[in-house]
């Protein structure tokens, strides 16, 4: 069988609703050029249903990255992963593990892992119909259903339906009372359950997520694990990438400082906003390049300012920049 396990895979940036747009990969890829990247959550109804715009790609580009797409119906998913596929994505990706009300009332994300039979069934039809790898990122378990047990058995289910890559996120959803941020909270993290995952299915590979903060951190989970997915410490501190492709991926390349990131940046700027983009779609992202510098703050908040003016041009990342090395 295939492997559904590329190299790049040993780490990736979570797939993010509002974050990891084509924007943000855009971005990311000023700093590594091997870290797997997502999409966000893309409907898979609404892909099929005229709305390929929503999956726009340029592998040479973004790439390698990977097609997350929510959904429960398997002919609507395989259409969908067909779809994925043709715009030259690297993998698709089953979504089994989001919590929120949207997806709640579709029947599909963390509303899946009550169903295994079905996750089969989705995982086989999409299989089927694409010859790129197909994973699934899901939780360790969903409301009254996360012992140990039910944990193996979602995981044996996705095996036997022919992934051998999964994506567990370490946490439990909670889908009534905790709102999705709470969900990425509340439930504990508990590394145990990936731990019994990898000793019951020593050929499975696993990706480990969840409040994983730092490329140390990151390095350790791969002595036991074969790969590490980060979301929000790449949203606080995406200079985190610039480590990536020499300490994960033992690239002998220099590792860029901050400053000669953000010189990237500036002209990456110009082509961007050449393409007609705006600013400020850039400009959240690179507020955070400088986290946990000096003068950081008055960085981001000249940016948060000014970023959205009309005709605001990489001349306002400049000005931030400059307030910031002078304060
Ligand atoms: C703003 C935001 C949006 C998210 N959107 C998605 C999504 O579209 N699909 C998904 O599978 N998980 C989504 N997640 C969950 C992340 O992929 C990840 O599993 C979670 O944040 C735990 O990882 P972390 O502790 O490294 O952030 C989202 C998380 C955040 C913070």
């Amino acid at each position: 069988m295939a492997s559904d396990f590329s190299p790049h895979d040993s780490f990736a940036v979570a797939p993010m609703i509002d974050v990891t747009t084509r924007t943000f990969r855009r971005f990311a890829r000023l700093m590594t050029k091997k870290a797997m990247l997502y999409t966000e959550m893309v409907a898979a109804n609404a892909l099929v249903h005229g709305k390929e715009y929503l999956i726009e790609y340029d592998h040479s580009e973004e790439g390698p990255c990977t097609l997350q797409l929510g959904g429960c119906d398997p002919q609507i998913l395989s259409q969908a992963a067909k779809i994925g596929e043709k715009h030259g994505y690297s993998a698709i990706n089953l979504n089994c593990g989001c919590p929120s009300d949207k997806v709640f009332k579709g029947d599909f994300g963390a509303v899946l892992m009550k169903k295994p039979e079905l996750i089969c069934d989705c995982v086989k039809a999409m299989r089927d119909a694409v010859s790129i790898p197909v994973t699934v990122k899901t939780r360790i378990g969903v409301d009254e259903f996360d012992s140990p047990e039910f944990t193996l058995r979602l995981i044996s289910n996705i095996a036997s339906a022919g992934s051998n890559h999964v994506i567990l996120h370490c946490r439990k959803a909670w889908l009534h009372g905790l709102s999705p941020k709470e969900n990425r909270t509340v439930p504990p993290l508990d590394y145990a359950r990936a731990a019994l995952v990898k000793e019951e299915f020593p050929n499975l590979c696993l990706t480990v997520n969840g409040g994983i903060t730092s490329l140390f951190t990151a390095r350790h989970l791969l002595l036991k694990y074969d790969g590490v997915m980060l979301g929000r410490a790449i949203i606080d501190d995406p200079y985190i990438l610039a480590g990536v492709d020499a300490q994960i991926f033992k690239d002998e390349s220099h590792i860029m400082t901050r400053d000669e990131v953000f010189s990237k940046v500036l002209d990456f700027t110009e082509v961007y906003l050449a393409q007609g983009h705006k600013l400020s779609h850039l400009g959240v992202f690179v507020q955070g390049l400088f986290n946990g510098c000096h003068g950081a703050r008055r960085f981001r908040n000249y940016l948060s300012t000014h970023m959205h003016e009309l005709g605001a041009d990489a001349g306002v990342f400049v000005k931030a920049y400059e307030i910031m090395k002078n304060s």
